[in-house]
Formats: C-alpha cells, sequence, structure tokens
C-alpha cells in the first residue's frame, strides 16, 4: 500500500506519523509546496522508525507529483487552517482553488486512487472534487466525521466518568460548528443509552462541546488542531489497506439517501478495499432528520460559493 499525503504542515504530518506508527502501508509520501519542507519531516519521522518500531518508508518531496506516482490512498490536507474566530467556511476563497490544482495532479499520477480530503470547508471541498474530477463517488471520501466522532467519545467519557474504550458514538451531518448531528440519543456505554446516566443538560453540554471541538482548540492553539485530525485520517486509511469494512460517518455523495440529494456531507460508511463500500441509511428520529436537514441547508449553501 502507497499513500501520499498532500500538505506537510501539522495536519498532514501527523498523518503520515499515524499512519507510519500503525505500520499496515509501505510507503508514505509527503508532498508540500515549500521549498525542502516534506522533505525535512520525512526524514524527521523515518529517524523515529527504529525508536517507534515501524518499517513504513516514509519519502518527501516538494511538489513532484511523480513521486507520488501509483499510489493506493491520497490525502488532501493542503490549503490555509483556519484562525482563531474563523469559521471553516471562511476558508473557502483560497482553499478551493488549491484543492482543485491538487485533486487534479494526483489524479494525473494516481488514477486509481482513492481520495481522501480533509481541507476546510470540507464537505465543500469534498463535493468540489467530486464535480471536478472524473472519479467514481466510492473513491472520494470527507475526513470529518470520523473526527468529530472521536470528539464526541472523549466528550461523552468524561460526562460520564467513564474510560473512553467504555463509549460509543457517531456525529453526523457537516463538519461545521453548526453543523454538526452529534447523535446522543443513539450513544451508549457497553450498549446501555447515555440518557440511563446523563441528565438533560449535561448532554446538552457534551452536544454542544463537541460541535465546537476545533473551534476550542484553534482558540487555544491560535491554529486549527493536528492529532486528532491525524488519527482520524490514519483510521481511514487503515480500513481502506486492511479492507476491514470499518463503519465510520464520513462525508460522500447522496443521491437520495437521507432525503438528501447532490450533496457530500457526512453519514455513516462501510470502508473497504474500495473505499467506501457502502452508504448506512440509519433510522433518525424526527428531530435528528430536522437537524441533518438544517446542516445539509449550510453546506449547500457553502457549496454555491464555489466556481464550478
Ligand atoms: C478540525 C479541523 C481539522 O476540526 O477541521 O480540527
Amino acid at each position: 500500500m502507497k499513500v501520499t499525503v498532500v500538505g506537510a504542515g501539522a495536519v498532514g504530518a501527523s498523518c503520515a506519523e499515524y499512519i507510519a506508527i500503525k505500520n499496515f502501508a509501505a510507503e508514505v509520501v509527503l508532498l508540500d509546496i515549500k521549498e525542502g519542507y516534506a522533505e525535512g519531516k520525512a526524514m524527521d519521522l523515518m529517524q523515529t522508525a527504529s525508536l517507534n518500531g515501524f518499517d513504513t518508508k516514509i519519502t518527501g518531496s516538494t511538489s513532484d507529483y511523480s513521486k507520488t506516482a501509483n499510489s493506493d490512498v491520497v490525502v488532501i490536507t493542503s490549503g490555509i487552517p483556519r484562525k482563531p474566530g474563523m469559521t471553516r467556511e471562511e476558508l473557502i476563497g483560497i482553499n478551493a482553488g488549491i484543492v482543485k490544482s491538487v485533486s487534479s495532479s494526483l489524479i494525473e499520477y494516481s488514477p486509481n486512487a482513492i481520495m481522501i480530503v480533509v481541507s476546510n470547508p470540507m464537505d465543500t471541498m469534498t463535493y468540489l472534487v467530486h464535480k471536478t474530477t472524473n472519479l467514481p463517488k466510492n473513491r472520494i471520501i470527507g475526513m470529518g466525521g470520523a473526527l468529530d466522532s472521536a470528539r464526541f467519545k472523549y466528550r461523552l467519557a468524561e460526562a460520564l466518568e467513564a474510560p473512553i474504550s467504555d463509549v460509543d458514538g457517531m456525529v453526523i451531518g457537516g463538519h461545521s460548528d453548526k453543523g454538526m448531528v452529534p447523535l446522543i440519543g443513539h450513544a451508549t456505554r457497553n450498549s446501555v443509552k447515555v440518557s440511563e446516566f446523563l441528565s438533560e443538560a449535561q448532554m446538552d453540554y457534551v452536544v454542544q462541546e463537541t460541535k465546537v471541538g476545533g473551534a476550542t482548540l484553534t482558540k487555544l492553539l491560535g491554529t486549527s488542531a493536528w492529532y486528532a485530525p491525524g488519527a482520524a485520517v490514519s483510521g481511514l486509511v487503515q480500513a481502506i489497506a486492511n479492507d476491514q469494512k470499518k463503519m465510520f460517518p464520513c462525508s460522500t455523495y447522496l443521491e437520495g439517501e437521507y432525503g438528501l440529494n447532490d450533496i457530500c456531507i457526512g453519514v455513516p460508511v462501510i470502508l473497504g478495499r474500495n473505499g467506501i463500500e457502502k452508504i448506512v441509511d440509519i433510522d433518525l428520529t424526527e428531530a435528528e432528520k430536522a437537524k441533518m436537514q438544517e446542516s445539509a441547508a449550510g453546506v449547500s449553501k457553502t457549496n454555491q460559493l464555489l466556481e464550478l
């Protein structure tokens, strides 16, 4: 398995690091436009190999897409991250141009690759890739739900005063502060609904803190987060590499599922060797359906800013 990660910034480097540490890929290529930067990150990461016990070969390149040839999976993290007080949607002007040119260069050298989009605003960037490449929809995956669900589980464990391994939960909808739909009614502690343990106020707090999870970190760090985004990407890549048929919420192109059309938004999917092998259309309550519609309206509004 050869994986390319475009963007050797904090998120891209963290993706490469977690993929390598999990030791399932033969090769990771890091690419960046900043002269020598990807090469430096790759070398630094390779010098952790003997310490961390992985055999994945990580190389770096400054803008030479021929080095990415025949990748099985490509990850796009390029673009600018948000600064404190910014929404992900405000990044569209700069990031749309970058994502469009990066995705077409990647496909030129890896026509069969599965593409994972991380750049923000993520759902709209995933839609842009869908509209501007000829890739089948199973090969275009937006990473947001896996990250938001990890943040949801963190907040659930905190509220429950339970270990994270005790909790399960999922966030669907758009990857934005307003658009996320944490499915609190479906969340469990060892298969017992969390409503058995938490008050309404506690559950509202968990939902609210999950939705602003990225913004909270951006405020603390001065830029957007990288460890959890990198770990989330590595989970998706591993599910593809090992044909795990694992379920994650991912942004995917919908054609009628969840009553939505012509949009990329987070819903549960099965990930395996062919990318998105199935969209899982779960039963939602009327309130959850309404939140999903509202979230989709927000994503569609951002999509309209694209010059397609
Ligand atoms: C975040 C960015 C990656 O949520 O969207 O941290």
